[in-house]
């Protein structure tokens, strides 16, 4: 069996050619050279077929003739290159002027063949066509892996602070699975940290100098998550122009790390159960095994037990990935840890900014502690960027903290640091919100729990900014 690393630069040989020539002769000579050298050939006697059916599937060589009816050799050219630049055309023509050599070339011909030719020399020059467009296809995935690789290195090193002993249990877990090569799941809402965690469990294990890869399983269909994974053959589906390492072989020797994982089908659910049983599988259209080295985090904000007492998401794959299981928890149960994640934000945000870091009074820190924070730490983070935005001052006062969270109090939250109208206004903002999470989103239903019009509630949404 191959490893990832050997298949590395191969590009499959045969090509799919379309002729157009109208001279029947011609075209199944041509056909036939062709067909012997191992390449698809598709041949038609004129421009608007052959363009019908490139529409359909696309080729990589075009040999066209130059004169013909209703459209052109040129013409041909023209509009192949136009919609399928990276298709390349060969011309040939009766005819060698110099003119429409030039012409030709101009359109963006790969080359120019003037009749009468041997087979011969029709093999030379498609086989010349072939080398560069097989090192256009190594040069383009190579770029594309590269791009991928490089956002991740790019990607800035963050710290993780806690000193909860939630987030000290957290991090000792860390450190101790980062030692080994089992599979990790990380549980949590969303913006508690799982990526953060997924990537600093790589930068501890002897895994940090390969590839840190990771795939959103939740933003992508069965097709792209499949082919995004597994990479795909050349001509595996309409559109796959060139064969595309997946993220499993861009992962190999490193970790890959599988976030929204709750959100995967039940059918790639299944292909996931396999590469997790036997570290194999096939890219898309390809019939080869390729065997990998693949350490997997996975990653969810949803409740996975309840997704399979729905039968929504299978145990056996559960069981898998939670080999060890991380449960981060929501910030609002680790509080203490507010006022040092506050200063570590305003410190990096300042320094970011080239500006002075500025204060938070007891008052306003003790807001932001009691604040329930939904979205977590990345919704600290952002209010601290608003706060730090629209702040000049030294000290971000304690009422433009209020109004920053006032739209998401807890309606028992009290609004005393804020002046009159705008308390009125943050509470106002705070029952459309829950009257409107109540109604499950209908705005009907939540003007009737308001008992105010429909047409109130929409002025009232928008005055607030609320409307979508
Ligand atoms: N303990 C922490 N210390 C410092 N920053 C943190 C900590 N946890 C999370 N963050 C920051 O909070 C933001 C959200 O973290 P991350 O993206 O890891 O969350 P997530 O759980 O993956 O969220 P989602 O479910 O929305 O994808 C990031 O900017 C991250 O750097
Ligand atoms: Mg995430």
């Amino acid at each position: 069996m191959k490893t990832a690393d050997s298949n590395k630069g191969k590009a499959s040989l045969a090509l799919t050619v379309v002729i157009v020539e109208d001279n029947a002769t011609m075209r199944l000579g041509m056909e036939e050279t062709l067909r012997r050298e191992g390449h698809r050939v598709l041949a038609f006697s004129n421009g608007p077929d052959a363009l019908a059916r490139l529409e359909r599937e696309p080729a990589d060589i075009v040999i066209t003739d130059l004169k013909m009816e209703p459209l052109d050799g040129l013409e041909v050219l023209a509009r192949v290159k136009k919609r399928w630049p990276d298709c390349e055309v060969i011309l040939i023509s009766a005819y060698g002027t110099v003119e429409t050599a030039v012409k030709a070339m101009q359109l963006g011909a790969a080359d120019f063949l003037t009749k009468p030719f041997s087979p011969e020399e029709l093999r030379v020059r498609v086989n010349k066509v072939r080398q560069h467009l097989q090192q256009q296809q190594q040069l383009r995935q190579l770029a594309d892996e590269n791009r991928l690789l490089q956002d991740e290195l790019g990607a800035p090193y963050r710290e993780m602070i806690g000193a909860s002993p939630a987030m000290q249990e957290i991090f000792r877990l860390i450190e101790r699975v980062a030692r080994e090569d089992s599979t990790v799941l990380i549980e949590g809402e969303s913006g508690t940290g799982k990526e953060l965690v997924a990537r600093a469990i790589h930068r501890r294990s002897p895994r940090r100098e390969q590839p840190f890869i990771r795939v959103n399983c939740g933003a992508l269909n069965d097709n792209l998550l499949e082919s995004e994974l597994f990479g795909h053959e050349k001509g595996a589906f309409t559109g796959a122009i060139r064969r595309k390492r997946g993220r499993f072989e861009l992962a190999d020797g490193g970790t890959l790390f599988l976030d929204e994982i709750g959100d995967v089908s039940p059918t790639m659910q299944v292909k996931l159960l396999r590469v997790l049983q036997e570290q194999e599988f096939e890219r898309v259209g390809g019939e080869e095994t390729i065997r990998v080295n693949v350490r997997i985090i996975a990653a969810t904000n949803r409740n996975l037990a309840e997704l399979i007492a729905r039968g929504e998401f299978r145990e056996d794959l559960y069981y898998r990935l939670s080999v060890i299981p991380i449960k981060l928890p929501p910030l609002r149960e680790r509080r203490e840890d507010i006022p040092l994640l506050v200063n570590h934000f305003l410190e990096r945000l300042s320094r970011e900014r080239n500006r002075h870091r500025p204060e938070i009074s007891s008052e306003g820190m003790e807001l932001l502690q009691s604040y329930t924070w939904p979205g977590n730490i990345r919704e600290l983070e952002n209010v601290l960027e608003r706060l730090l935005v629209i702040s000049p001052d030294k000290e971000i006062a304690p009422q433009l903290i209020a109004r920053q969270l006032g739209g998401r109090v807890n309606l028992t939250d009290d609004y005393r640091h804020l002046p009159l109208e705008e308390a009125l206004q943050a509470f106002e903002k705070n029952l459309l919100l829950h009257a409107l999470k109540e109604a499950g989103g209908v705005k009907n239903r939540a003007a009737k729990l308001l008992g105010i019009r429909t047409s109130t509630l929409y002025y009232k949404l928008e005055k607030y900014g609320l409307l979508k």
